[in-house]
Formats: C-alpha cells, structure tokens, sequence
C-alpha cells in the first residue's frame, strides 16, 4: 500500500519526528515509559528560562543528546529515504529532529524546523561554532556572551526559512507521510494538515496512534518504521 502510494505520487513529502531516531538508539519525547520528557522537564531543559537560569543543567541534557547521536549516526530507515529522494521518488523531508540524521544519510532538501544540535551560536554576538565545543565544556564565546544550541526552544518561533519553505512544499505535495511524530507540538504539527486541505494523500505511520489519524488516507501503527520502509523498498519503482 506505501509502495503503491509512492509509485502513483507525482510529489511526496516525508514529515519525521523523534520516532524516526528511536531505532539509531536516541529516545524519542512522549513514547510511553521511554520517551524522555517521562523523566525530565522540558521546562528545565528545553526552555529559553533554563537556557538563562540553569546553563549548566541546560548544556548537560544537550550534551547527552550530541554524543548520542555522534556514537549511532543514520540508521537504514534514514538510507531509505536518502535513496528515495536521489531516485526521484520523494522531494524532501520537513523534519522536528535536531540530530541531523537526515543529512548524514544524503538527504539534501531537508528542512529542520527545530533547528540543529550540529552548531551552537552565541546568545549576544550570533557567532557560530562546531558542537564540540559541548565535550570540550565550552560555552562562552569570544566575546564573552552564552553559547546555546543552534535548536528551537519552547516558546520561540520557528526558524524563518524552514517554515516557509515546509509550507510551500506542504502545499505542493500530493502525498504527505508521517513518519514517528506525535503530531502534539504546534506549530510543526499544522503541516500535515496543510497538505490534506490542498488535497494531498495523507499517510501517518506511529508506533502509537496520534489525535491527527483521523485525517489521515492510511494509518500503520504498532510497527517500526524501518521494517515498514525497508518492506515498501522492495516494491517502489515496480
Ligand atoms: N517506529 C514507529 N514509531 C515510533 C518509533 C519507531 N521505531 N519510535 C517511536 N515512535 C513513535 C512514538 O510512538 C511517538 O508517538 O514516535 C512518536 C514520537 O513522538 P514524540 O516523542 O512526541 O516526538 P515528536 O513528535 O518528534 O516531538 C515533537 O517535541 O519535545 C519537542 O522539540 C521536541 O521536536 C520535538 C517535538
């Protein structure tokens, strides 16, 4: 059904989520019992107030996140979908993770809402620098400002161009597919319904179910999303 579904669009988009990592080993938010906002406060470490009140606490969630995802990288799921575009068979993928798997994988037309952990830029100055500068402890910057993950906090705005760009491609696609999102953080979950009110097939595939299956063309849950795409691999293109 996914494979025919890719075989008959003439312009897909792929929308991930934290449960696209869960199987390179990066937990994802709200899965039961092992989603991480079960055991810590997204309000303590993911919020412009903790990034000013508790640096310190603030950097250490961060920094379990970035060495994470430098010891597993891109698992087949993320190859799939590299493949995919360079076969002409998606065009791009909006993504909320800032782990930047998708790029490592090859994926070129990626737009992350949520911004990267790859760079950290300073609060006062806007320098930018590499995320090593998480393992060797450094956090201030040159000029003496706070340095910060170049990642969308609670309570900001969305980076500019990956917005704009997310709903210009959401208004153009003619399949629309979820892949491992919750769909409960707006505004990055307004865009799957921007494609099924210009009349895109919406697919969502969730481990869990999400409040927004009732939109959907197809559903496919309690499943990973690597064997799903791994399986529609094998029947795209026929
Ligand atoms: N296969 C399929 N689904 C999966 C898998 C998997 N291998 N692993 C996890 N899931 C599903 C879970 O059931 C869950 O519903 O992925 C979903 C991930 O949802 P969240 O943890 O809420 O992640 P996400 O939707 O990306 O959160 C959005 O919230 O905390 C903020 O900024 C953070 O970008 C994040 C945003």
């Amino acid at each position: 059904m996914l494979a025919d579904l890719l075989n008959e669009s003439k312009r897909t988009i792929v929308y991930t989520g934290a449960g696209m990592s869960t199987e390179s080993g990066l937990p994802d938010f709200r899965s039961a019992k092992t989603g991480m906002w079960e055991t810590e406060d997204p309000a303590k470490v993911a919020s412009v107030t903790a990034l000013n009140q508790q640096v310190e606490q603030f950097f250490q969630f961060y920094k379990q996140r970035v060495l994470a995802a430098k010891e597993t990288g891109p698992h087949k799921g993320h190859d799939i979908l590299a493949k995919w575009e360079k076969e002409g068979l998606i065009n791009g993928i909006i993504t909320q993770n800032v782990d930047g798997f998708h790029t490592m994988a090859g994926s070129k037309n990626v737009m992350e809402l949520h911004g990267t952990l790859r760079k950290v830029h300073c609060e006062t100055c806007g320098k930018e620098y590499g995320n090593e500068r998480y393992e060797q402890d450094e956090f201030y910057c040159d000029c003496g400002g706070t340095l910060r993950p170049s990642v969308v906090l609670f309570g900001e705005m969305l980076p500019e161009e990956a917005f704009i760009q997310s709903i210009f491609e959401s208004e153009k696609a003619d399949l629309f597919i979820v892949l491992g999102s919750s769909l409960t953080v707006t505004p990055a979950n307004q865009f799957p319904l921007i494609a099924k009110e210009q009349g895109a097939k919406l697919v969502i595939i969730n481990m869990e179910p999400t409040e927004m299956d009732q939109f959907a063309d197809l559903v496919i849950n309690e499943r990973k999303i690597g064997e799903i795409l791994d399986e529609a691999d094998q029947n795209v293109g026929k």
